[in-house]
């Protein structure tokens, strides 16, 4: 039996298999400081799991509005007048569930065949795959090191062409952790208003920006062709109840709500009344959480930095750090892109999880998630320290 061609895009993402050998190996009893998948390890706030519970004993349970009931759309939009000081009058939004399928459904509405997305690189794996499923190609585009490898406007403009119909700007980046200021935001749209381009951003890590006045939300500026796209999975540790949403001009939703009455319906019910409370008390919700992480950040980052071979800038946001391994990696007497066995040796030799740098289709780095608690991150480094030497 032949499946359709359209599968022949998709491979298994290295993320999940790194996660599966792990897993396998802290069921045989291996103790590992996991710092590969992007999973908060933190529980979801006490409120939010409360009203979960609340709507199913109310019997909130049922289907709802395709895109979602009307107080979480006004808690979403409230969110964006309150954290961010956007003017939503002229924005309509849509629930979805998660992130992710909202990047799927919005690739499904704007690319076909024939057309190029530019893309960021390093990338988070399922933006190309969605492109290619829609039958578009993408394009990737990578910016300067010191700037966390965002591209800029002026990155981008040369990778344009006549098939060119949409840029996606990942801010704060997954895995990069580089965060756009404002003018360099400003700068990209701009560039799509020259050129009639759609454009999208993910911002599913907006909680994580520890210099704020860095980010500045694509919903701020008045491109009437750009969607945002927004998560509670991180925000909020909610990666389960399968939360998203888009932020866009009201043509753009309706058509949006269409694609979703054929593919998901809304997300669940429960998780909406779940999200209405995180974004409604989401400044008290994250009061704490942004220093706990921005100390995490400085201290791994800091730590890395002294071991043989490794360049580790502390990035403005999201919470990986992405390291330049390559020295490491010529020391220990290997090809400088063969993370991939740099990885392989952290997990198996020093129980330190982590991700290669050419999952995310740049080689020669590796992927830290710094969730666990900062004197399991000493370990880490430690035991890092430890392998790295048996080589050199
Ligand atoms: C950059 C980025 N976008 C989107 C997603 C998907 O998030 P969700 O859980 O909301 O589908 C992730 C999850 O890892 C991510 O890192």
């Amino acid at each position: 039996m032949n499946f359709a061609g359209r599968v022949n895009v998709l491979s298994k993402s290295e993320t999940q298999e790194i996660n599966d050998r792990a897993g396998e190996l802290k069921r045989k009893g291996r103790d590992l400081v996991d710092m590969g998948a992007g999973d908060p390890r933190f529980r979801e706030p006490k409120p939010v799991r409360s009203a979960g519970k609340k709507a199913i004993e109310d019997g909130y349970t049922g289907y709802t509005e395709v895109g979602g009931n009307q107080n979480l759309m006004s808690a979403i939009t409230e969110r964006y007048e309150k954290v961010f000081g956007v003017d939503t009058s002229n924005l309509a939004v849509m629930s979805t569930v998660g992130a992710k399928s909202a990047l799927f459904e919005i690739t499904q509405l704007l690319y076909e065949g024939g057309d190029e997305v530019i893309l960021p690189r390093p990338y988070w794996v399922s933006y190309s795959a969605q492109v290619e499923l829609s039958g578009a190609t993408p394009v990737f585009v990578t910016g300067e090191r010191d700037d966390h490898y965002l591209p800029t406007a002026a990155d981008i403009e040369p990778k344009i062409t006549p098939a060119t119909k949409g840029i996606l700007i990942n801010t704060p980046a997954n895995p990069s952790g580089g965060v756009y200021e404002e003018k360099q935001t400003r700068d990209i749209v701009d560039l799509a208003r020259k050129h009639d381009l759609f454009l999208v951003g993910d911002e599913c890590y907006d909680g994580f920006v520890y210099e704020q006045d860095r980010f500045w939300t694509l919903a701020s500026s008045d491109y009437q062709d750009a969607l945002v796209v927004g998560s509670t999975s991180k925000n909020f540790a909610m990666t389960g109840w399968r939360l998203g949403y888009i932020l866009g001009g009201t043509d753009y939703i309706s058509e949006l709500e269409k694609i979703q009455s054929h593919f998901t319906s809304s997300p669940p019910a429960i998780s909406q009344r779940a999200g209405e409370v995180a974004f409604r008390d989401e400044l008290t919700l994250s009061r704490g959480l942004r220093k706990r992480f921005k100390l995490k950040r400085d201290y791994l980052a800091e730590e890395l930095s002294e071991l043989p071979g490794i360049n580790c800038l502390p990035p403005p946001g999201s919470f990986y750090l992405f390291p330049d391994v390559r020295g490491t990696l010529t020391e220990m007497g290997y090809e400088k892109n063969e993370d991939d066995k740099l990885a392989e040796i952290f997990l198996e030799e020093a129980g330190v999880v982590t991700v290669p740098g050419s999952a995310f289709g740049v080689p020669g780095h590796l992927r830290l998630a710094y969730l666990p608690e900062k004197d399991r991150l000493g370990e880490a480094v430690e035991r890092i320290d430890s392998t790295i030497r048996t080589y050199i």
